[in-house]
């Protein structure tokens, strides 16, 4: 971010209504525009608006939500603020550094946050002592999804559990006539795929150095050599058309019975939930080969500006944190809710794991940021990191020097 020009623009903009500020509107910027994310959104929606709140929908398409902060940056230079926007991790802290959240301190008081949020997300929800953001769910990213009826086919009986079973399974899968593995080349995607596969490669505690603390020997070791490499050779399960394609389509793919496997973030339950696929029966959940017991989290929240229709802001932060959206939301969308303690009740098999793992790896000092989602390191940082994995995964550059640029990138000045 560009923190002068940012700073200066800012300084006129607090405080300055949205055009026609009425008190039951909420202009809101987020990414979700799959069928099912906007499916649980809508859940959200609905809510509000049988409270008279008004909806009005900025969704910018794209994981990670890096073109919906480009656009948010744009708007608030030009002193256009939306109500509220999606946002991850470093993003927020970023925000928050530019004095133009709102503190929502009063409602989490109310609704006592403090004791219903985990720890881990209260890092990125709470700056420098005030409640900034508003968390609506914990995704992960290690996770596979596969195909039960094409596994079937290709004479896979079960889930892998180890890497080298993995690989002999997307064998199979390939052999078989279909496509190993979906993937959609984009390097939001591929590093959503890196998380999963550094902590199968080095185990939690080697992502953790290499990731968060950003360790230098971590990052430049034979462990994240071969990190890369098990990229590459995921790379042989691709089809010819993987480039740019969108992570919808991909997991569309699975569920389609066209290809075997995608590796992606828990949002792709919701779609197989939207497709009214069932757990078990037409396809199967399971974390990255090697990586059970870790989570590499990442939390959507909702941020408000600091506009003057806040009557609508406080009802929208209210029903985020409410226990009918945090369950019905989620159940949709295929995430853990954010607040400890909602039923699990309605959520099916895979949604459960993702409840259960969350709390054994908060349990067990395993649940981390995810990298690939803004939440392990400064979004500049995190950028570069991008650029390196999907050269490697593209075959531009070699396994070693994705290792040195890696850690190169991880020096760069934030
Ligand atoms: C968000 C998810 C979203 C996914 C794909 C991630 O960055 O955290 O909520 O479903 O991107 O759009």
């Amino acid at each position: 971010m560009k923190k002068t020009v940012l700073a200066i623009a800012l300084a006129g903009i607090v405080g300055i209504p949205v055009a026609s500020a009425q008190d039951k509107q909420v202009q809101v910027i987020h990414w979700w525009t799959s069928g099912g994310e906007a499916a649980a959104l809508q859940v959200l929606k609905n809510d509000l608006q049988s409270q008279g709140v008004q909806w009005h929908d900025v969704p910018i398409a794209g994981g990670g939500g890096a073109q919906a902060m480009t656009t948010l940056r744009a708007r608030v230079l030009a002193g256009d603020p939306p109500t509220a926007s999606q946002m991850l991790g470093f993003d927020i802290t970023d925000w928050a550094k530019q004095g133009v959240l709102k503190n929502l301190n009063s409602l989490a008081q109310k609704g006592d946050w403090a004791a219903k949020v985990p720890k881990a997300l209260q890092a990125f929800d709470v700056y420098k002592g005030n409640w900034i953001a508003a968390p609506i769910d914990v995704h992960s990213t290690n996770w596979v999804w596969a195909n039960k009826a094409v596994l079937a086919k290709a004479g896979v009986t079960s889930a892998p559990t180890t890497w080298d079973q993995y690989i002999a399974d997307l064998e199979k899968v390939k052999k078989a006539g279909f496509i190993g593995l979906a993937v959609g080349g984009q390097s939001w995607q591929e590093a959503t795929m890196f998380d999963g596969v550094v902590v199968s490669t080095g185990g939690p505690e080697f992502y953790k150095k290499a990731f968060i603390d950003l360790d230098q020997k971590a990052l430049n070791s034979a462990t994240m050599l071969k990190a890369f490499e098990r990229m590459s050779e995921l790379h042989k399960f691709v089809d010819p058309n993987y480039a740019n394609r969108d992570w919808n389509v991909a997991t569309g793919m699975v569920i389609n019975e066209k290809a075997g496997f995608q590796m992606m973030g828990d949002w792709a339950l919701g779609e197989f939930n939207h497709a009214k696929k069932v757990p078990n029966k037409d396809f199967l959940c399971f974390r990255t080969p090697g990586t059970q017991g870790t989570v590499t989290y990442n939390s959507d929240v909702f941020v408000f500006f600091n506009v003057k229709d806040t009557a609508a802001q406080n009802q929208m932060a209210e029903d985020i944190m409410s226990p009918k959206v945090q369950a019905g939301f989620n159940q949709l969308k295929g995430a853990a809710p954010a607040e400890l303690g909602t039923p699990s009740a309605g959520f099916n098999a895979c949604g459960q794991k993702a409840i259960s793992d969350l709390a054994y790896a908060d349990k067990h000092g395993t649940l981390f940021g995810s990298m690939s989602q803004g939440y392990a390191v400064p979004p500049a940082i995190k950028n570069a990191f991008y650029d390196v994995i999907a050269r490697e995964f593209n075959g531009e550059i070699t396994p070693q020097a994705a290792v040195k640029q890696l850690a190169d990138a991880a020096k760069a000045q934030y």
